[in-house]
Formats: structure tokens, C-alpha cells, sequence
């Protein structure tokens, strides 16, 4: 187990209706279910106690802006957020670009197993110049309805290739290889901070789902 994990427990996930819902108590349950968690972390006399929203399915991690009856019961908890906020994307697949003529010369795609998933690497000769790896979530666990969708598990692009199209360019790789696979949806992941990639999802027709942070820790 590494460091950052040893003496620590987490409630991995928490729900409870809304309050929207007709009940007046939901809020005082959602309380109460936090207590009882805080109570069994006590007994297992943990050091630091951790909060998520991590359900068994894909893109549902930290506490989405979403759920902000989550965040409120977390926050009366006394858990913080000292985590990251990340934003998650979506694209339908139809919407992505096809793939063209590459807009480096020479360029050249080939598709390997990555670390998170099929990874394709845009090639200049020998020489690696970006890469991008999605992966189905078929096999997410639970999740019945999700033999259609795939996420994006590592993209990037040397510095010196960047506002060549290259990674729209590998874009359009994906896009045949998922249309081959019979995938309509493609989620992405990123940092509010990061403007490139954020940009670049916009212009290929991603829309934001929500902003999630992560990490909440009990004071
Ligand atoms: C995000 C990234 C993949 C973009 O690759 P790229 O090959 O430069 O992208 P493209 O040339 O295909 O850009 C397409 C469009 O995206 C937008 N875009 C891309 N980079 C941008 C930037 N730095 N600022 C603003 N818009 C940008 C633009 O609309 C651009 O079209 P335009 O050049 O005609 O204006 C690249 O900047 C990168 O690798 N960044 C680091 C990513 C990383 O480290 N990820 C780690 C987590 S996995």
C-alpha cells in the first residue's frame, strides 16, 4: 500500500435524495448516514478519514457541482476539499472529425495497446510526435448501458507540433476506430487550468457534463 493510503479509511460514496425530493427529513438522513460512517472510521480507529463520490460507474468520482446536498452533508461533516476540481466531458462520436489528409507531412498513425487503453501514436518516420489512448467502458462494472461509450485515458503532443492540427488530426483515428467498435459516446477528462486541451475539446464538440472535486478530508 503507498504511503499516501496507510492508516487512512474513506466513505467511498454517499447518497441520499436531494432536497427536492417530498420527504422534509432527507437532509437529516443524509446526516445521520455521514455520523454513522464517521462513527465506523472511529472504531476502526483510522488517522485521516476520507470522503469521495465515487459510485461503481464511469466519470461519477469526487463530488460532482451536481450534488451540492452531497457536498452540504460532507461539508456539516466537517470534511474539506483538498483535492483537485476536474472537468468531465462529452462528445458524441458522429461529431468528431474523420480522418483526413495529416496536416504535418508524413504523418503517420499506429495503433498499439497503451497504458489506458488502445493507444493510437502519430509518427513522423521513427519519431513520435503525440499520442492518444481511449478506452471502452463495456466492461465497466454494473453498468449495463455502457457497452456504447468510451473515455480517453492519455493525450498529448510534443510542444513543437502543437497548433498543427495533430491532435485533431488523432482525433480522427479515434473516431473510425470507435465507429468500427460500434461506440457513439467519448468521455474526456481535464483541469479547469488546462486551456489547450479545454479548447480543444470545444472545437471538437465535447460539452461539459460538470466539474468535480476531488479528495474531501474530515478536519
Ligand atoms: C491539448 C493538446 C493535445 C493539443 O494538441 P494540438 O495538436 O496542438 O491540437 P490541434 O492543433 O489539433 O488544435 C485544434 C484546436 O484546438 C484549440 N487549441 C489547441 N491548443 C490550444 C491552445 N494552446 N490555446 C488555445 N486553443 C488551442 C484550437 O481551437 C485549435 O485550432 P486552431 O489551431 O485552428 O485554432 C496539446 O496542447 C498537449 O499535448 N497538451 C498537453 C496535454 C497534457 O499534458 N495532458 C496530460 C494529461 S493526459
Amino acid at each position: 500500500m503507498s504511503e499516501s493510503f496507510r492508516d487512512t479509511g474513506e466513505i467511498r460514496w454517499l447518497v441520499c435524495w436531494s432536497p427536492y425530493s417530498p420527504w422534509a427529513d432527507v437532509q437529516a438522513v443524509g446526516d445521520a448516514l455521514a455520523a454513522a460512517c464517521l462513527a465506523q472510521l472511529d472504531r476502526w480507529q483510522v488517522g485521516r478519514r476520507f470522503a469521495d463520490g465515487s459510485l461503481p460507474a464511469p466519470s461519477i468520482y469526487g463530488v460532482p457541482d451536481v450534488w451540492p446536498h452531497v457536498r452540504a452533508i460532507y461539508e456539516r461533516a466537517g470534511f474539506v476539499h483538498v483535492g483537485d476540481t476536474e472537468v468531465v466531458l462529452l462528445a458524441r462520436v458522429d461529431n468528431l472529425p474523420r480522418p483526413g489528409e495529416p496536416t504535418v507531412p508524413g504523418l503517420a498513425a499506429r495503433r498499439s495497446v497503451g497504458i489506458n487503453g488502445t493507444r493510437f501514436t502519430a509518427h513522423l518516420g521513427e519519431r513520435q510526435i503525440g499520442y492518444i489512448e481511449v478506452e471502452s467502458l463495456a466492461d465497466a462494472e454494473r453498468v449495463g448501458r455502457l457497452d456504447r461509450w468510451a473515455d480517453i485515458g492519455n493525450l498529448h503532443v510534443d510542444e513543437a507540433y502543437r497548433r498543427r492540427g495533430v491532435a485533431t488530426w488523432l482525433f480522427g483515428q479515434v473516431a473510425e476506430w470507435l465507429h468500427l467498435a460500434r461506440v457513439d459516446r467519448l468521455l474526456a477528462y481535464a483541469s479547469p487550468e488546462a486551456e489547450a486541451e479545454l479548447a480543444l475539446f470545444s472545437k471538437l464538440g465535447f460539452v461539459e457534463l460538470t466539474r468535480t472535486a476531488r479528495a474531501w478530508l474530515a478536519r
